[in-house]
């Protein structure tokens, strides 16, 4: 049952890699409402969260969070109803500590059980549990007393445990009844910081730290390398991703299982963009049934070959060039463990293209781009 509710990665929208805080229900509705209209929804978009800097700065006097008064006037629940009509599911967040991390609102450290139930009662589906103002107490703790709070309301709510991979969540989480965890520090809309100690992180930096935990992840469990950045800009002076990147930026998310949580603002989609976050195709390899998160079978510095079985017995194949010049990147079908056949047929995920093969798998990849394919044996 812990499983059903996130038996492929959760898909939605988060309002913090935009909005920050300024965030209100009119943006959350017309974000629902768009999600609906640019078919992200039919896509399997489910989830619209409601990042930091909903509530009011304190609670009431029964002890419960409120909405913001202005910024959130009909409520939590309205907003539930509203989301729900759509066929969506709302997220809402907190942190794990005494404030959040804007802090603008109270967190829910020692307040555990009348949140969940505050939040089971508004009809809320995912929680994103923080962990700023944390005052030191094991994360393990922290963590496991909300996992306990919201399986004690009795309603299906995903558990996002956000504590940056500070104390390898991986290894815990899953115990404390999390869904998804994140494996770092923040992402932010640029391909590469070239700082060597990778803060703050860019798509590359995510990568290579979250690409190390495959063996992590399954259905109902899943590394969480923060949300897309797909269409963002102009945040904090980083430059934002060019078209290349964000094709490889969703490219890579997909191979790694990754939580697909956009973060632009969906109701002005450049087409482009819309094409991006709606690939069928490439959303089918982020959620196939088998669960597995992809991994390197190859890494020639610039140049690597990441793999992902994928339920039918394919193999999603990601030729990832993060050099500054366009390269030919190539594989074989024994090198990504696809069955011995005489010929492959080879779709190209983006160019929606196929091609047969004897073994060789070949492609020239732009400078800072992923070429993403799906190989099976040929009928
Ligand atoms: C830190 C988290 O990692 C971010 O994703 C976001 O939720 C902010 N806190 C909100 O303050």
């Amino acid at each position: 049952e812990h499983e059903d509710l996130a038996a492929t990665p959760p898909m939605g929208w988060n309002s913090w890699n935009t909005f920050g805080c300024n965030i209100t229900e009119q943006l959350i509705r017309e974000t629902a409402d768009a999600i609906v209209t640019s078919g992200m929804r039919d896509a399997g978009y489910r989830y619209v969260n409601i990042d930091d800097c909903w509530a009011e700065p304190e609670r009431n006097a029964e002890g419960e969070l409120e909405s913001h008064h202005e910024r959130f006037p009909s409520g939590i629940r309205a907003l539930a109803d509203y989301v729900h009509d759509k066929g969506l599911k709302l997220g809402i967040y907190t942190s794990a500590g005494t404030r959040t991390c804007a802090n603008t609102m109270p967190g829910a450290l020692g307040h555990e059980e009348v949140d969940a139930r505050t939040f089971a009662e508004w009809g809320v589906d995912y929680l994103k549990y923080d962990n700023c103002n944390n005052q030191g107490i094991p994360a393990t703790e922290r963590y496991a007393a909300m996992g306990e709070a919201l399986r004690a309301t009795g309603r299906p709510i995903v558990y996002s445990v956000c504590e940056w991979g500070e104390n390898a969540p991986w290894e815990w989480a899953p115990d404390v009844g999390a869904h998804l965890w994140r494996t770092t520090d923040d992402i932010k809309p640029t391909w590469d910081t070239g700082n060597a100690d990778g803060y703050p992180m860019g798509v590359v930096n995510i990568i290579d730290a979250n690409g190390k935990l495959a063996d992590y992840a399954g259905p109902g469990d899943w590394n969480d390398p923060d949300m897309l950045e797909v269409g963002v800009h102009d945040v904090e002076g980083y430059p934002g991703l060019t078209d290349t990147e964000a094709v490889a930026h969703f490219s890579m998310w997909s191979i790694m299982a990754a939580p697909l949580i956009a973060g632009n603002d969906v109701r002005h989609m450049p087409e482009n963009i819309q094409r991006i976050l709606t690939n069928g195709e490439v959303i089918a390899v982020n959620q196939d049934a088998l669960g597995r998160q992809g991994a390197p079978v190859r890494d020639d510095g610039d140049h690597e070959v990441w793999v992902k079985e994928l339920a039918d017995g394919s193999r999603a194949v990601a030729l990832f060039n993060r050099g500054d010049e366009a390269a030919t990147i190539s594989t074989t079908a024994e090198e990504i463990g696809a069955r011995p056949a005489p010929r492959y047929a080879v779709r190209d995920l983006w160019a929606h293209t196929w091609t047969v093969t004897d073994g060789e798998i070949s492609a020239e990849v732009p400078s800072h781009g992923v070429t993403l394919l799906r190989v099976r044996p040929k009928r």
